[in-house]
């Protein structure tokens, strides 16, 4: 049960943000408007949230979640895979430093973004992505193994990150598309598959009774409906823009 989450306010740099969707530049103003709804969303599921400043210095930093992996016994600060992203993180210790006492941290050379991180119960998958190494998930595997956790990591070869392309939604359920889906590591699984023309909304978020999904994937809204989930829509043009998802915008704990 997740009692509260740490967002970031997108910056007026927003537009120069990595990329590798060809959807155009986000609109300020609409990523202002999508933001909010994104919170009010995340309160209606039963969070308080804390709405961290703009960072005008990180034009990806509204993307928190790859900053951080956040537990409940400890937090574990990342260190970006992307050179544009690395010292998003140093105020990311501060927001969670009133939460946590418990902070560890990922050094070089080892880099991970939380976007390959996916928690399943008391397991943690890692991507192996290109924002994320061996050395990364070697030291996080290290750190969840203290305080009770485990973790193994996975190859992450078409997306940018795990999530990108897979989600726990809780009672066994994995949303996949595309490489994920006949993944070995997820047979044990109910595994509900994603069609290849809806693959972007697979990155939903499972909040206590609710799952958050993308705005205007009905086909996935229905299988996520069909499995027993009530479903709360928010607009993400703006952002998936950025190749970013709902996950990506917030740190959950
Ligand atoms: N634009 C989000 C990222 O590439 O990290």
């Amino acid at each position: 049960m997740f009692t509260r989450a740490i967002v970031r306010k997108p910056c007026e740099n927003l537009m120069e943000g990595i990329t590798t969707a060809d959807l155009g530049k986000p609109d300020y103003d609409l990523a202002l408007k999508q933001h909010a709804n994104y919170v009010k969303a995340l309160e209606k599921c039963g969070l308080e949230v804390v709405v961290l400043d703009a960072d005008n210095r990180y034009p990806d930093s509204v993307f928190v979640e790859d900053t951080a992996v956040v537990t409940g016994h400890c937090a574990i600060i990342t260190n970006p895979g992307a050179p544009s992203r690395k010292g998003e993180e140093i105020e990311i210790r501060e927001a969670l430093k009133e939460f946590y006492s418990d902070i560890e941290t990922i050094k070089a050379p080892g880099t991970l973004e939380g976007g390959d991180v996916m928690r399943v119960e008391n397991h943690f998958f890692i991507g192996l992505s290109k924002r994320t190494n061996e050395e990364g998930a070697r030291q996080l595997i290290q750190y969840l193994k203290k305080y009770g956790y485990t973790g193994s990591t996975i190859p992450v070869r078409e997306v940018l990150h795990l999530k990108t392309g897979v989600v726990y939604l809780g009672d066994n359920n994995i949303l996949a598309a595309g490489e994920f889906i006949d993944c070995p590591d997820f047979e044990d699984f109910n595994v509900i598959a994603v069609d290849d023309d809806e693959s972007y909304s697979v990155n939903c978020i499972r909040i206590n009774r609710y799952v958050i999904v993308p705005e205007g994937f009905e086909k996935t809204k229905a299988l996520v409906e069909r499995a027993g989930y009530k479903t709360l829509e928010v607009g993400m043009s703006e952002f998936r823009k950025l190749d970013g998802g709902l996950t990506c915008l917030s740190l959950r704990f």
